[in-house]
This record gives structure tokens, sequence and C-alpha cells, in this order.
């Protein structure tokens, strides 16, 4: 056969052709608007029998996208076409969510009323209260997230019709602005504290905050530069294209699985030490590393490949180049620290062994830089939180992209279940053998 006769049309003016023992097919080459090309290797399995094969999806688009880009290797970071450098320093998490989720920065106007629906969505069900009691006390925030978040799908029947825009978009903001309410709820339920109501007076993170650290016997007061200092972390965290907690909403919710449902999975994903485990991973690597005379015998470790242990906080699927997130954060966490008088020792460390590693062949081969969360849990330590809720942190400010991604795959005409192929490699057909006549 000759495929090329029959090749779909290509919109980059490009096409591929794939030659499999003598007989070969021309697959179409898509263009974006940014990036790389990608070719279109939907009709393989149909005009050659055969699958392509990619564990982790190292070189595979599982979709089109208009909300993130990254470019992994210049170390460039965009939501919706604006550098993530620009909406740390000037923007809000609040306006960066309406940004993700509706594709344009909002007016005043806009804003307002956004902050008002958002605002008004913060209180959780009361029942919910009661829900959280099922959990042991010592139970990992994450483990507590998992299953409350799961559970909104049986609080908000009325935003679980997929097929529904309204739903949807009413889903979107519930998920936005309980998803605070939630992470606070399970850090007070871990220390024994009564939970602490929203207060929508308050922005979006000082409103955080003071759900986590308020307590009902003294007043509280958020200082507005640390509020400040979370939330340009929360911008941070918002989205990263296609990541292993994304995929995974967009997988849950191919199969038509209502959205709480979808983000409670992104949750479990994310919890994993590879990803936003990452961070609670790096402090405790530091922790263990103590002092600076302990750096150089750690770096060997990691490069030891029988030792499996890798410089958490490090590396990244994407970067090949400095993570721009971790260059805001390392100057936030400066700021930070600067402003609460805090004289870690574990920065003095982080700093150190960044600088080591930077100059270091096995790295510098690798090209493994310092990812987001190599800085981030020295700043979320000095800001209050236990170690165990760093990685419950990156979820509130994830949720955005999760549910941004959601939307618009549902609203995607090109959208259909994920359903990836395999090479099976196990036994052959062969009889069944009774019990008494096997070996
Ligand atoms: N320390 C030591 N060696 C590393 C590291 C590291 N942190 N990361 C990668 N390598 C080595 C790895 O051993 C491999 O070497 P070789 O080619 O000799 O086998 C090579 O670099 C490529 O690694 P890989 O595992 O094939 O790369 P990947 O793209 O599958 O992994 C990663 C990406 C983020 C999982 C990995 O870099 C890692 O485990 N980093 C530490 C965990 C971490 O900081 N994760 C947070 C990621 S950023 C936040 C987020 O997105 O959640």
């Amino acid at each position: 056969m000759n495929a090329s006769d029959k090749a779909p049309k290509s919109d980059a003016g490009k096409s591929a052709i794939l030659d499999i023992a003598g007989k070969q097919i021309t697959m179409p080459v898509r263009s974006g608007t940014v990036g790389p090309d990608v070719i279109d290797i939907g009709k393989v399995y149909a005009n050659t029998g055969a699958f392509t094969y990619d564990p982790g999806f190292t070189s595979t688009a599982n979709c089109s996208s208009k909300i993130t880009f990254i470019d992994g290797d210049k170390g460039v970071l965009l939501y919706r076409g604006y550098p993530i450098e620009q909406l740390a320093e000037h923007s809000s998490h609040l306006e960066v969510c309406y940004l993700l989720l509706n594709g344009e920065l909002p007016n005043q106007k806009q804003f307002e009323e956004f902050r008002g629906i958002v605002s008004r969505h913060t209180m959780v069900h009361e029942q919910m209260t009661r829900f959280y009691q099922g959990f042991r006390r010592d139970a990992h925030p994450m483990a507590v997230m998992c299953g409350s978040v799961g559970a909104l799908s049986a609080f908000y029947h009325d935003s679980t019709d997929i097929n529904d825009p309204r739903q949807r978009i009413i889903a979107a903001h519930r998920m936005i602005a309980k998803m605070p309410t939630m992470a606070a709820m399970a850090y007070k339920y871990s220390i024994g504290q009564p939970f602490i109501y929203p207060r929508n007076d308050l922005d979006y993170t000082a409103n955080f905050l003071q759900m986590c650290f308020a307590v009902p016997c003294e007043p509280y007061s958020v200082n507005p530069i640390l509020a400040r200092a979370l939330d340009r972390i929360f911008i941070l965290h918002a989205d990263h294209e296609q990541n292993a907690s994304t995929s995974t909403v967009r997988l849950a919710g191919s199969s038509g699985a209502n959205p709480f449902a979808c983000i409670a999975a992104g949750i479990a994903c994310l919890w994993g030490p590879a990803h936003g485990g990452a961070n609670e991973a790096a402090l405790k690597m530091l922790e263990e590393i103590g002092t600076v005379k302990n750096i150089k015998s750690h770096v060997e470790k990691v490069k030891d490949k029988n030792s499996g242990v890798r410089l958490m906080g490090f590396g990244h699927r994407v970067y090949k180049n400095y993570d721009p997130r971790a260059k805001v954060m390392q100057k936030t966490t400066h700021e930070v620290l600067k402003l609460l008088g805090v004289n870690d020792p574990l920065l003095e460390v982080a700093m150190e062994l960044e600088q080591i590693a930077l100059h270091d062949d096995f790295f510098i081969e690798k090209k493994l830089y310092p990812n987001v969360d190599f800085y981030s849990g020295i700043v979320l330590r000095a800001l209050g939180f236990p170690v165990s809720m760093f990685t419950v942190l990156f979820a509130v400010a994830r949720t955005v992209g999760w549910i941004a991604q959601w939307k618009e795959m549902i609203e995607d005409p090109e959208q259909k279940i994920g359903r990836p192929r395999q090479l099976y490699v196990g036994s052959g057909p062969r009889d069944y053998v009774q019990v008494d006549k096997r070996a």
C-alpha cells in the first residue's frame, strides 16, 4: 500500500514518514504557536498494525492545550502567554486563577466579580466537618486530602454533570474556593485544634493563613508581607502543563468522571516524591545532611548509581536548564527569612549544595538544575507550616491548573477516553492445568 496517497493534511506543511518492514506511511505534522511540532501518530496502528512505545510519555503529546507553555531548554514558563516572573512579581494568585481558567487577565470589574464568586464558595458543607473525624489524627494530611476532596462529589451533586457548561464552571469555582478551606481543615485536624471558618473580607491567601493559624480564643492578624510571599508561591505552582498529576486529572476525566473525583486522583498522584512530594523530601534531605561539612559525602552517595539516592529538588523531565520557578523561589526564601529574622542553617546547606551540584560534571552532563521544590521547603517552614503540609500547599496552588485543564479537555472536540496500549511480554496462550497435575 502506498499510504502516502491517503496521508491526512498536515498543518505544519510538513509530514513524517514511517517505514516499517518496507511498508511506508506518511503522518501529518502539526505545529503549535511556539514549541516543538508534533507528529500525529493516531493512524499508525490502523495503517501498520504496530503500536508506538514511549514509557513515561517522554516524546508523546497527549493533547493540545492553550493554557501553559514551557521551554525546558531555555527555562521559560508562560501561563496563557505571560512569563511566570512577571506574574509572580505583579499579579495575585486569584488573578492568575482567573487567567488560567478564562484565558485572559480580568479587568477590574471582572476581577471583583470573580473574587465575589470565589468568596461565596469558601465554606464547605457543614457535614464535611464531621467527615474528618473518621481519619486518624496522625494521618498524613495528603491522605486526608485524597479522601476529603473525593468526598466533595458526595456533597455537591448539583455541579457534577460534566455535560452542563454552567455546572462545569461552578465546579471550577468551588474547587478553587474550597481547597484552601479543606487544606486548613486537614492541618487543624492533625494538630487537634478547632476548624476556623473562612473570612471573606480577607484576600485568598491571607484567608488561608488565618484558617491555618488563627485560634478561636485570641485575635489573629495576618502579616501582609508573609501572605504576599505565600501568594507568590501559589502563583509559581498554579499550573505546569501536562505534568503527572494534571495528566492523571485528564485521564480520570476522560472517562466522564466528575471533576471532584478527578481532582482527588490528581492529589493522589501529586503526593509521590518524584512530583509534588519532592518539597517534603527535599527538606528532609537537607535536614539529614544537617551541615555544610556533610554535603560532599551526600553528593558522592547521589553520584553512586547503586545507592538509589537522588538529589531531591533537583532535575526535571522538561527543564534542562534552571527552573524559572526555582529562581523566584530562591529570592522569596531570602526575603521571607530576612523579614522574619530567621537564621535557618538549612538555607546555608541548600545554597552550598546547589553550588557544588551546579559545578559538578555529574549534574552538568545530565543537565540537572534546582527545581521549584529545592527551596520551597525552607520558606514554607519559615512561614510556620510543618513538613507534612508542604505537598498540601502545592495541591492548593495546583487546583486551578487541574480544573482549568480538566475543563479544557471536556470542551475539546478531539477528546476521547484515554486508553494507552502496551507491549505484552507475558506468557503466550496456554491451557489450564488442574491443581493435582501442576508441578
Ligand atoms: N539526582 C540524581 N540523579 C538524577 C536526578 C536527581 N535528582 N534526577 C535525574 N537524575 C539522573 C537519573 O539517574 C538518570 O541518570 P542515567 O541517565 O545515568 O540513568 C538521568 O538523570 C535522567 O533521569 P530520569 O529519571 O530518566 O529523568 P526523568 O525525566 O524521568 O525524571 C525527575 C525527572 C523530576 C523525576 C527526576 O529528576 C527526579 O527524580 N528528581 C528528584 C525529585 C524532584 O525533585 N521532583 C520534583 C520535580 S519539580 C516539581 C514537580 O513537577 O512536581
